[in-house]
């Protein structure tokens, strides 16, 4: 047997997959289904203070791409419908990570700083153990709301006032980078501070448009069919953001990776890159919790094969010409 087991932030995973933030993830019934799956912890859909609607449907459709449906990716724009950061919060409360055997990730996105602070706040004061936060810098969907991940100052700023707050572990999602010298910029700024213990790489690559041959119509409603991209077509960004972190990070640093984990061959690469946990977004949407089981029977297989008996074994050894 081996172990497909990891350690984030402190807190260990009895394996290394679980959820993107946003996927199967806004209400205590989806949660359930998370907790009941194969998945090795679990996330929350990213908070906002108040509860929102988010954006207009249809917001999400599959790409096919001839195979599957959804099987080139997705496309989205589901601006942050959530029920609000005490829904949450309650939610937490009442996690018992000793009965669930996994820990409770929680993502919040703030829609100004002093929302976050409230918010972080909030979940400082109630001391909740086995519950780590991700606080989204990433979110492409918000009319008006540019992503935080793509202004380094506002960033450093908003990260100087948040993690003496959060105190304990926490991490960022970050929307992927296309240019060296911006993977500079936010390891330097990732690397000031001490409690910041991960980066999630990659939200959605922000802003494309999917449109339909036949109708000629845009796949979805908000923003004349702007969204982001997930899934297969998505895999090579996230393989390179999950490395250019790895490469880095100050020590201690991890790297969750996301972005086209379709089966366990592209979850070994996100490993190899580097990724300590994989998060599931566009494939978990399409197939259901079951895909948890699924991609730990294929990445056991794939690592039987290759002789390793624990992730730790090839984690980072991507080998370069
Ligand atoms: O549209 C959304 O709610 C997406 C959020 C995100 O990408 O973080």
């Amino acid at each position: 047997m081996v172990d497909l087991s990891t350690v984030i932030a402190g807190v260990p995973l009895s394996n290394v997959f679980f959820n993107a933030a946003g996927a199967w993830c806004q209400r205590e019934d989806e949660l359930q289904a998370l907790l009941d799956s194969g998945a090795g912890s679990l996330i929350t859909k990213s908070a906002t203070y108040e509860a929102r609607e988010g954006n207009p449907t249809p917001r999400y459709a599959p790409l096919a791409d001839g195979v599957i449906s959804g099987g080139g990716g997705s496309i989205s724009s589901i601006g942050l419908a959530n029920e609000g950061y005490k829904y949450y919060l309650n939610y937490a409360r009442q996690f018992d990570v000793t009965r669930h055997g996994k820990p409770l990730f929680i993502s919040l996105s703030g829609l100004s700083l002093a929302d976050s602070v409230k918010m972080v706040t909030a979940f400082a004061q109630a001391e909740l153990s086995g519950c780590i936060l991700e606080i989204n810098f990433s979110c492409p969907n918000v009319p008006g709301k540019p992503q935080l991940g793509y202004d380094m100052n506002a960033m450093d700023t908003t990260l100087a006032t948040l993690a003496p707050l959060i105190e304990k572990p926490f991490g960022i999602k970050l929307p992927p980078y296309f240019d060296m010298a911006h993977f500079d910029q936010v390891a330097a700024v990732v690397n000031k501070y001490d409690n910041l213990a991960f980066v999630t790489c990659i939200n959605s690559v922000g802003n494309g448009l999917a449109i339909d041959l036949d109708t000629e119509r845009a796949m979805i409603k908000p923003k004349n069919g702007f969204g982001g991209l997930g899934g297969r077509m998505i895999l090579n960004t996230a393989l390179a953001n999950v490395n250019a972190f790895y490469r880095r990070l100050a020590p201690g640093k991890q790297v969750i990776g996301v972005g086209g984990v379709v089966s366990g061959k592209e979850a070994f690469l996100h490993i190899l890159a580097g990724a300590s946990a994989i998060q599931i977004g566009t494939q978990l949407m399409e197939e259901g919790p079951p895909v948890f089981d699924r991609v730990k029977r294929e990445l056991e297989s794939i690592m039987e094969k290759k002789g390793y008996n624990s992730v730790e074994e090839f984690r980072g050894k991507v080998k370069t010409l």
